[in-house]
């Protein structure tokens, strides 16, 4: 198979490339060889030219609070182009993997989201990415496959872990929201996942990944802690204390709860997530042997 990675510098683009099975020919595009606020025209030029066979969209404007004051260009990257890709994707026979996020609920609910629980975004980003997957169902219906997920981290990305690893390595004491709750999700545990999606060609409509288990981003901190001081990336001690929301406000409001349910996932793909905090330790592993190569 011929696959196309779109977005391809990003925390989850870099994961796909670095894991790519050899069996298929992976092209990876960043935004420097396809931006997707340029026209439609271009963006479909650009498809042309490559030809793939499977498209996997891991490009999206994730800058949640920024969004909020730049909601257009949000919307262009994170749904005006995904409509463009479904649309070449349907003209060309080709297979669209599009990846979406928890932000298209609004957190109320008690209980884990299932994929068609009903939509209602909380902010400009959510708005986009709710907006993007329709867009993809109008042009592709159910032979689009949509897998939203949370909380992605990985190793080398712009990401919570990663911010709190800076701040511990700093800072006497680290205070984290304790009162939004969701799954962690390391980008390798997505990435295998989407290569998985690949090979199932008649896998489409909407899944949901995360790792297994829930967490408040406070209980991620703490784990962050304590594994990262296991494997010796940090040597001091840190107090950690709960903060409510309400004592950390952001420009966009983000969902309270927002725990994906997962279960279908395995039935249609054949893989189960495994728990969020050996995800964690295997990416706080290798973010320590790129430190030690000097590449972090
Ligand atoms: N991060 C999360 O916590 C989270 C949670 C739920 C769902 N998701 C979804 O997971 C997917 C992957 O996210 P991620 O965590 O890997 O985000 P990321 O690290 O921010 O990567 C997104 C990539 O998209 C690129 N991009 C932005 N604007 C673009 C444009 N106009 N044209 C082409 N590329 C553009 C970015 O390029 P630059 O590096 O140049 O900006 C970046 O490389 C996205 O669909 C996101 O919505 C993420």
């Amino acid at each position: 198979m011929k696959v196309l990675v779109i977005g391809a510098g990003g925390q989850l683009g870099r994961a796909l490339v670095a894991t790519a099975p050899t069996a298929h020919t992976c092209v990876a595009l960043g935004r420097e060889a396809l931006d997707l606020e340029q026209d439609s025209d271009s963006i479909t030029a650009i498809l042309d030219s490559q030809a793939p066979e499977v498209i996997i969209n891991a490009a999206a404007w994730t800058a949640v609070d920024a969004a909020e004051d730049e909601p257009d260009r949000a919307m262009q990257v994170n749904a005006t182009a995904p409509g463009v890709l479904a649309r070449w994707c349907a003209a060309h026979g080709a297979r669209l993997i599009h990846v979406s996020t928890d932000f298209v609920f609004d957190g109320e609910a008690g209980r884990p989201y299932a994929p068609d629980s009903p939509a209602r975004p909380l902010g400009a980003y959510g708005r986009s990415k709710w907006e993007g997957e329709c867009r993809v169902r109008e042009a592709l219906g159910d032979k689009a496959l949509i897998v939203r997920t949370a909380w992605v981290y990985g190793a080398g990305g712009r990401n919570f872990v990663r911010t709190m690893l800076r701040l511990m390595g700093t800072r006497d004491e680290v205070n984290v929201v304790a009162d939004q709750v969701g799954a962690p999700t390391h980008t390798r545990s997505l990435a295998r996942l989407l290569w998985q999606a690949v090979t199932k060609p008649e896998a489409g409509g909407t899944l949901h990944w995360t790792d297994a288990g829930v967490a408040s981003w406070f209980d991620l901190a703490v784990a962050v802690y304590e594994e990262g001081r296991a494997l010796g990336l940090l040597d001091r001690d840190v107090a950690i204390g709960p903060l409510r929301t309400v004592d950390y406000p952001t420009p966009a409001t983000r969902p309270a709860y927002s725990v994906l349910d997962t279960t279908a996932t395995p039935r249609v793909l054949g893989l189960a997530p495994r728990h969020w905090r050996v995800e964690l330790r295997e990416m706080l592993a290798e973010e320590g042997a790129m430190a030690e190569a000097g590449h972090a």
